[in-house]
């Protein structure tokens, strides 16, 4: 990791213990908020997982990365995402918020050893979702959303428990609906999340 932008993080001992680790390394940092919806994400991942027969395992795991990467400021996002040659879409120099999708992947797997394909994917499209998107991917994104960041409760978040009755499809489409309802008002759309929106509209109310 000698040229890694990771070299300049104060990274801790790693123990193995995931969970551990990842609050560790956040605490330490000084994201204590983080750390606690990333513990949020990765119980309700874990819920939502064994409710829709995904592995609650992985989920959980996905759970635990999915934000690693906000302890870089939005504004170095752009510089560290070049540094790892990460592809970096229009929409995401635009908005570089949307690139700690991609930035966790990449922690995930240099700094806490993640290997497992489907964990990689689902911290990688948590933000956006994508077309085609695989079991785990929409358990992390919706278990993301249920798990509100922001202050007071996601106004979607009754709308998406009761989807969820009905399908994993069902509880991301509610998502996706209500920030595609707000497209006007968004900084961008990035191009993952029309897709989802699109690829999930056709599934659920065109097959
Ligand atoms: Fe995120
Ligand atoms: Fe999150």
């Amino acid at each position: 990791m000698n040229d890694s932008p990771f070299q300049t993080l104060k990274i801790p001992e790693l123990t193995g213990d995931l969970p551990q680790d990842v609050s560790t390394f956040l605490i330490s940092n000084g994201f204590w908020k983080t750390a606690k919806h990333c513990r949020e994400v990765a119980v309700e991942a874990r819920e939502v997982a064994l409710r829709v027969g995904a592995n609650p395992d992985h989920a959980e795991l996905a759970g635990w990365l999915h934000d690693v990467s906000v302890i870089y400021p939005v504004e170095r996002r752009v510089e560290t995402a070049q540094k790892l040659g990460l592809p970096i879409l229009p929409e995401e120099q635009q908005h570089p918020m949307l690139i700690h999708q991609k930035l966790s992947v990449a922690m995930a797997r240099d700094i806490f050893g993640v290997t497992e394909p489907s964990v990689l994917s689902a911290i990688g499209c948590h933000t956006t979702l994508r077309a085609h998107a695989d079991l785990l991917d929409k358990v992390v994104f919706v278990a993301d959303k249920l798990a509100w960041d922001q202050d007071g409760v996601a106004p979607f978040h009754v709308e998406m428990y009761a989807a969820l009755e009905k399908s994993i499809d069902h509880a991301a489409f509610v998502y996706l609906e209500y920030l595609w309802a707000r497209r006007d008002t968004l900084v961008v759309i990035h191009p993952w999340l029309a897709d989802a929106y699109q690829d999930l509209f056709k599934q659920l109310f065109l097959a």
